[in-house]
């Protein structure tokens, strides 16, 4: 960062034919644009293409500033036959205070040619007129700096440099003159992201540039100069862009994200760490060509220190030279002997404050052992332009490019921590998936199925979990759609990761029709049992299974916990708007009833603790399945940057609430008829201030945390709003922190209990409970210490599993009496 005086000239011409501009560029949008023929093209006529300089701007002082770039059509006709404008925008600056957000939001100066041979400073309606039968001519913007005012020339120059026309602006403010500096192909007066930007412009100026058209422009040669231009190099994204790990017992995954490249780019990523002071290659991997990922998998990997490592790149020009680019992290050892690991609860980012610098500061302050993103990285409005869905290749692009936001945001933090990232409805492009296994969407998204091709699916899958432990069963899904539930094992915490929308049936067609939108139910008659049908699908039998052994899996591992896209009950009452309230609603995982609580019947197996996120509501909540409380405690995380708000307004207050809690908090029933504790929830604002941060402070956009404490085997969740500085006590969100004991994670009524065993020969055993009746595993847990009284629902005989799975010493007892107040003891020799 800094303000010296450095000239800044494209090197287009030495690059090779691709999408990816480079590294000193953001393309608005991505998929339009490419390098062709050592110049760029934006390939579609379209309003408002751009190009944003990342490494050159100007700053609050004022600068003076010259910059020149050619341009033509790229069908090679005349720029006076055919439609559309081109030119340059300065001063680009949206509402925060920072570049990157200036690149998705920013407004700035348009200076430019138009097609029927203007050459214009501000709006095209009062351009200078020139000459434009010609194939090519070269823009020139000067900027004279004074104090509080700035002069601007604009002027054409065709092939030999002659001057064709010149225009210029007296008079303009020059603070108004700081921020970022861009090419343009088609200039548009509003913006793109305002919904009412035709009435909030100048409609003379709308009508002329929608007169105008857009057409197909190259562009080549852009040079930046000028005294206090502000270099940033460091601000270049790219050619790596962001990397993801993941260390699981010992085996490392790391995900290299990579720009769309060109077929004479070099393809391979190599992975090299810090030995003996020197960068050894230790793999190399080829960029997949869709995703532009390269994925690492170490099997073996010394997870007992901190190893610095490295992604490097070769980046091709097409003169024959090269540069090597690297991405620098640590991957951190494996926690296994710190008493707390703390994972951070990261969903539903619409992007609304892209980059959340102080977001991301906030997370960083609070340095999670563990980034969980549950979902909705982003939506689909995300960075503007709406959603491309075909053709398929710039599809593709436009997930990318929405997907570097999220890495963008998050790679400070990536580089040197393990994170986990399952996509959700909006990572899909779809409001919400039931994913029918996978199979496509045939009638309406409520009806079930993926709207987009399964080989866009797959980059979706493939960019957010290739660096997740190896799948419990690779095997994909209908049309090939890749799979990525797994366990994941780190700081003796065990991790089931679970797709909890792939596999769900849809809901209209198999339940009773609800008479409108296929997931609203709005009749108040609704009886929930008519939806809990036979047939119907939450997690799938493949995921329940995986779920079966994981929970007696306890190599490794002192706790538990699932970590899914969204909880298992149906909390909020109120969708989208303050009067939304809803009678029921199909995307949430209480229904089908049946299945959810098979699953919540396994997951209470382990004592695992639930991390989700989706619904805009953070809360904490205690499952139940037969009873209030009888299942597992789930945190759902606040959005990242909320956009759709939901609410929680129970009819009646709770019931059994602890002294002092609010009415809207203890024991309900949920719009499916499961018993719901609710512990904790913030509700946003009905009418949320109307500026961009406190909007998204007042809709509850926010930070959540979980703290998994092994010695006291206690859960902690933590949770503050958007605004608040995480470093500052007391300003978590009222009814937060709270902390649990692990066994609430089952809190089921005792009936009966064994004998107080007294283990000897190994410590912290896990003890398997399992019901000589029915030979099922009635739970299973690492405890602490030796001693401890299991108990049981029923009176009977069971047997007694005492192992220590990393030693493989083992003892079973069969036939122990577990009976009510049961005051015996046993001592267990391992
Ligand atoms: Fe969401």
């Amino acid at each position: 960062m800094g303000e010296e005086q450095a000239g800044f000239a494209s090197q287009w011409q030495k690059a090779p034919d691709r999408v990816w501009l480079g590294a000193e560029y953001w393309a608005n949008p991505l998929q339009d644009w490419r390098v062709a023929g050592g110049r760029i093209e934006c390939v579609k006529a379209a309003p408002n293409r751009n190009v944003q300089l990342l490494t050159r701007r100007l700053g609050d002082k004022p600068a003076s500033l010259q910059m020149s770039v050619r341009l033509g059509r790229i069908d090679g006709k005349h720029l006076a036959n055919g439609r559309g404008s081109a030119g340059f925008r300065i001063g680009i600056r949206g509402p925060l205070d920072d570049y990157r957000n200036a690149l998705i939001y920013g407004q700035g100066l348009d200076a430019g040619v138009t097609s029927d041979g203007r050459l214009f400073i501000g709006k095209p309606g009062d351009g200078t007129p020139l000459d434009l039968v010609r194939e090519s001519i070269e823009l020139q913007l000067a900027v004279d700096a004074g104090d509080d005012k700035s002069k601007l020339t604009l002027s054409a120059h065709d092939a030999d440099g002659n001057e064709l026309a010149r225009t210029t602006r007296d008079a303009i403010a020059s603070d108004s003159l700081a921020g970022n500096l861009a090419l343009v192909a088609n200039f548009f007066y509003g913006n793109p992201n305002a919904k009412n930007n035709a009435a909030q412009q100048n409609a003379a100026n709308q009508n002329r540039a929608n007169n105008l058209g857009a057409g197909q422009f190259w562009f080549a040669d852009w040079t930046v100069a000028g005294d206090r231009v502000e270099t940033h190099d460091a601000d270049a994204f790219g050619p790596i862009l962001f990397s993801q790990y993941s260390l699981s017992r010992g085996v490392l995954k790391l995900a290299v994200q990579m720009p769309p490249l060109g077929e004479q780019d070099e393809q391979a990523v190599r992975l090299e760490v810090e030995r003996g002071g020197e960068w050894i290659e230790i793999t190399r991997e080829t960029i997949h060509p869709e995703a532009r990922t390269a994925t690492f998998r170490i099997e073996v990997w010394d997870a007992t220190r901190d190893t610095p490592y490295r992604v490097a790149y070769t980046l091709r020009s097409s003169d024959g030279t090269s540069q090597e680019h690297y991405w620098p992290g640590v991957v951190r050892r494996d926690p296994v002997d710190c008493d707390v690991l703390t994972v951070g609860d990261v969903s539903c980012n619409t992007h609304k404050a892209f980059p959340n610098a102080a977001y991301t500061a906030n997370m960083a302050k609070l340095d999670p052992d563990l980034i969980a993103f549950v979902g909705d990285q982003f939506y689909e409005s995300s960075g503007g332009y709406g959603v491309q869905r075909a053709p398929l290749a710039p599809a593709m692009l436009d997930y990318l490019r929405k997907w570097y936001l999220h890495g963008w945001t998050w790679r400070e933090l990536m580089r040197d921590r393990p994170t986990i990232s399952i996509p959700d409805d909006h990572d899909v492009y779809q409001g919400n998936i039931w994913g029918e296994s996978g199979a496509p969407e045939t009638t309406t998204q409520e009806a079930g199925g993926y709207n987009m091709p399964a080989p866009w699916v797959n980059v979706v899958v493939r960019t957010q979990t290739s660096h997740l432990p190896d799948a419990w069963d690779p095997t994909p899904c209908k049309q090939g759609i890749g799979v990525y539930s797994c366990p994941l094992t780190y700081g003796r915490v065990s991790f089931a990761v679970l797709a909890d929308r792939q596999f769900k049936s849809g809901p209209e067609g198999k339940v009773p029709p609800t008479g409108g939108r296929g997931d609203h139910v709005t009749d108040p008659h609704f009886d929930p049992k008519t939806a809990d049908l036979p047939g119907l699908q939450l997690l799938g039998p493949r995921q329940l299974e995986h779920l079966r052994d994981w929970a007696c899996d306890w190599r490794g591992a002192d706790m538990k916990a699932v970590i899914s896209q969204t909880i298992f009950t149906a909390m909020a009452t109120t969708h989208g708007e303050p009067n939304g309230r809803l009678v029921a609603d199909y995307d949430t995982n209480a229904w089908p009833q049946s299945e959810r609580n098979a699953a919540l019947r396994e997951i209470r197996k382990a004592f695992a603790f639930h991390i989700a996120g989706d619904q805009h509501l953070p809360a904490i909540v205690h499952y139940g399945i037969d009873e209030h409380a009888d299942a597992g405690l789930a945190f759902a995380g606040p959005a990242v940057n909320t956009g759709y708000p939901r609410w929680f307004e129970p009819l009646a207050p709770g019931k059994n609430r602890a002294p002092g809690a609010p009415a809207n908090t203890g024991e309900f029933f949920d719009s499916f008829g499961h018993p719901l504790s609710v512990l904790a929830v913030a509700d946003g604002k009905k009418q949320p201030r109307t500026s961009l941060l406190e909007k998204l402070h007042d809709k509850v956009s926010g930070l959540g945390l979980v703290r998994f404490d092994k010695r006291r085997r206690t859960v902690t969740v933590e949770c503050w709003p958007f605004l608040a500085d995480v470093s500052e006590p007391g300003t978590q969100f009222a009814g937060w922190p709270r902390s649990f004991d692990v066994l609430a994670n089952y809190g089921r009524k005792a009936v009966a209990r064994l004998p107080r065993l007294e283990v000897r020969g190994v410590d912290n055993p896990v003890v398997e409970v399992i019901d000589d009746a029915t030979g099922e595993l009635v739970y299973a847990l690492r405890i602490a210490g030796q001693t401890w009284q299991p108990h049981v629902f029923a009176a009977g005989k069971y047997t007694l599993q005492i192992s220590d799975p990393d030693s493989g010493k083992s003892k079973q007892l069969s036939g122990v009496m577990a009976t009510p107040g049961n005051e015996t003891s046993l001592e267990v020799s391992v």
